[in-house]
């Protein structure tokens, strides 16, 4: 059956592309011109299944790029709480009021601490005025009005004096909205904390630390959290943000990236044992992305590993998702230093490979079981897939994955491996590696795709003749990239979320072979980003879907169970007239579940045939996604803009009548008896 509609399929790829490159905007631009067409008829042959949808289908891209980790998803409000970015006192400012003086000290213990050496020593010379250090915060702190915020530092005093540690929160208007005390810090380093209740709502404040009285302190990892973390979490992450990333209910979260797996050095690269154990003892890197774009330069834009892997790992936990973490494969990012680890030095990344496998799947008595195990989760994560390199390419990269899996397989046969085929979804590098990935018949391979729309449109039947023999595909990385605009989050437009919804119906429809896909980036912070366009835009405190978020909701929450054909006259839906369609069935839930894009600026009428399966008479929900126009999107001020909007109508037995808009895609959740 499958080869039959592949067979067809080609015939109609001219017109496909035709239609694809006449552009988007073009067919979206006149939605007044809508004109009654006459009823287009579909069949969705129920009772033929064609290939499981595997439940890590539609997943999550994670990579701390646009501020997504520290100052974005990880909750900590400091900056620099440990004073190890490159320039000490970055996000601090003395705090000097009244008749107060006093000096700040940077002091470097060195190898006495080697992962947090430095601490800032702080003394204040009088009794009189205020005196200590202010932090901004990320562009500020966010903070809301009855919210518990929890404060916390590493102090210890020296010398004469006694010194009580006063802790402030003040307002973008300079109004006092928080403050607690602490009493009595003694000469042996310690960790205190304290809670305090904020009584004003501010996305821009700061925190004052002050000393009262007369005497020095030393001060390290001075930390502020809001004590709503994600399932309450001590060192947790952001609710409203990791809300948003379990209502995607996430096949997969791939983490940490990117090219931040990469390293812009390999010294920069990722390491992951550098990212777990106590947070304090997380040595803290630059983020590569702080330098990366000269025009979106981010000087204060750090790792502090708060984040780590095995955050990243009860991340997944929380929200259902598989973990997909990504090894350096001992290449340094390719468009940076290019700079390869010699085959022969090659054990000690293949060592991480084996020592996370451990980390995440190893009983609480192997040695890296037993470090997950103190951190407290004794069971294990039950990690399934492994990615080697991200975007590498060239010999260098086959040989270095041969040996990566050599031992992996052999050690860990049941881990899938994720191999790159390169930046690009074509060309000479794409085409040598995907022949050695099968050659080597490899598990899956990762193919970024960062397109312009029309690209996506064409690609909608990209893998409807792709070689069923070679490796799975991870579709690890894709956003459809419209033309810039003002504001950050314009890109992620209309016109390119309705492409990409275009394109994932042919991934679903081909789900027997591509088995992952995530859109990348995930988060944008409005006013600390390096890259767009991001599926979630966030600021201190407000978060937006993007109409791409949309989309992938609408795919991920109803991906169904099998695959089943869609057609029209025997065909498959990919462009023909500018509709695009997939449909799957859920055997858990008995629903037919149809995905209809229109990308044409006419309205379309359709009667659609459910075959061999009766459809019952219940309610069939209709979820609609559209725009007025495509350069429409959602911001922080308007983040409604597009959203799904949900209706029910009665069902009149197996042939369902419907429209579906201008530029619009639609879900059809048909109730149907036993499937
Ligand atoms: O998603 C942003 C970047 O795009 C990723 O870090 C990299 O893998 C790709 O080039």
């Amino acid at each position: 059956m499958f080869a039959l509609i592949l067979t067809k399929t080609s015939a109609i790829m001219k017109k496909i592309k035709l239609v694809a490159s006449l552009g988007l905007i073009l067919a979206c631009l006149s939605l007044n011109q809508m004109v009654a067409q006459k009823i287009q008829k579909l069949s969705v042959l129920a009772n033929k299944p064609l290939a499981e949808v595997q439940p890590a289908m539609w997943g999550i891209f994670f990579e701390d790029i646009n501020f997504a980790a520290d100052g974005g998803i990880y909750a900590e409000l400091v900056k620099n709480r440990s004073f190890e970015f490159t320039r000490p006192l970055m996000g601090w400012t003395e705090l000097k009021q009244g008749d107060a003086s006093g000096s700040i000290l940077i002091i470097n213990q060195g190898e006495e601490n080697p992962n947090n050496p430095r601490f800032a020593r702080v003394t204040s010379n009088t009794e009189k005025g205020v005196y200590g250090l202010t932090n901004e915060g990320f562009r500020g702190i966010g903070v809301s009005k009855g919210k518990q915020l929890d404060f916390s530092v590493f102090a210890r005093q020296t010398g004469e004096g006694l010194i009580r540690l006063k802790i402030e929160l003040i307002n973008s208007a300079g109004d006092k909205i928080g403050e607690a005390s602490l009493i009595h810090i003694t000469e042996k380093w310690q960790k205190y904390s304290i809670s305090f209740v904020c009584t004003g709502t501010d996305a821009k404040a700061k925190l004052n630390v002050i000393l009262e009285g007369k005497g020095t302190v030393d001060l390290d990892m001075i930390s502020l959290f809001p004590h709503d973390t994600w399932k309450g979490r001590a060192n947790g992450l952001r609710t409203d943000l990791v809300q948003m990333l379990a209502d995607l209910k996430p096949g997969f979260i791939r983490f940490p990236g990117g090219c931040i797996v990469e390293g812009f050095e390999l010294a920069t690269r990722y390491q992951w044992k550098k990212t777990i154990g106590k947070p304090e003892d997380r040595k803290l890197i630059i983020n590569r992305w702080n330098t990366e774009f000269a025009d979106k330069s981010t000087p204060d834009y750090f790792q502090s590993y708060g984040l780590g892997f095995f955050e990243y790992f009860l991340l997944c936990e929380d929200i259902g998702a598989e973990p997909l973490p990504i090894l350096s494969c001992g290449m340094a990012c390719q468009f940076n230093s290019a700079e390869v680890v010699p085959l022969n030095q090659l054990d000690p990344y293949i060592q991480d490979a084996l020592d996370l496998i451990e980390f995440a799947n190893g009983p609480a008595d192997s040695k890296w079981g037993k470090i997950r195990s103190d951190m407290g989760h004794s069971l294990p994560f039950n990690m399934k897939l492994l990615g080697i390199g991200n975007e590498q390419w060239d010999v260098q990269y086959v040989d270095r994955y041969k040996a990566f899996e050599k031992v992996l397989k052999e050690k860990y046969p049941a881990v899938k491996l994720i191999s790159s085929v390169g930046p690009s979804p074509d060309g000479k590098q794409f085409e040598y590696l995907s022949g050695e990935m099968k050659k080597m018949n490899a598990d899956f391979v990762d193919e970024h795709y960062y397109k312009e729309p029309a690209w996506f449109l064409k690609n909608a039947s990209r893998y409807d003749q792709y070689d069923r023999k070679g490796p799975k595909i991870f579709a690890g990385e894709y956003a459809a990239h419209s033309k810039a605009d003002k504001a950050p989050e314009s890109r992620n437009n209309w016109e390119s979320a309705l492409a990409e919804a275009a394109f994932m119906t042919g991934l679903e429809r081909n789900s027997d072979m591509v088995q992952m896909a995530s859109y990348a980036p995930l988060f944008g912070n409005v006013e600390s980003w390096q890259w767009r366009p991001d599926l979630i835009w966030f600021d201190n405190l407000r978060v937006a879907g993007s109409p791409n978020y949309y989309v992938q909701k609408l795919f991920s929450n109803n991906k169904g169970t099998n695959v089943v054909p869609i057609l029209k006259n025997g065909l498959i839906l990919a462009g023909a007239d500018s509709l695009y369609a997939s449909a799957v069935i859920d055997k858990k839930t008995n629903q037919v579940l149809i995905k209809l894009v229109n990308a044409s600026s006419k309205q379309v009428s359709l009667e659609i045939a459910i075959e061999g399966s009766p459809v019952e008479k219940k309610p069939i929900t209709r979820e609609v996604l559209s725009a007025s126009n495509p350069t429409v999107f959602n911001s922080l001020d308007k983040p409604g803009e597009i959203v799904p909007v949900i209706t029910t109508f009665n069902s009149n037995g197996n042939k369902i009548k419907t429209t579906v808009g201008p530029c619009s895609v639609t879900l059809l959740k048909v109730p149907s008896k036993k499937l």
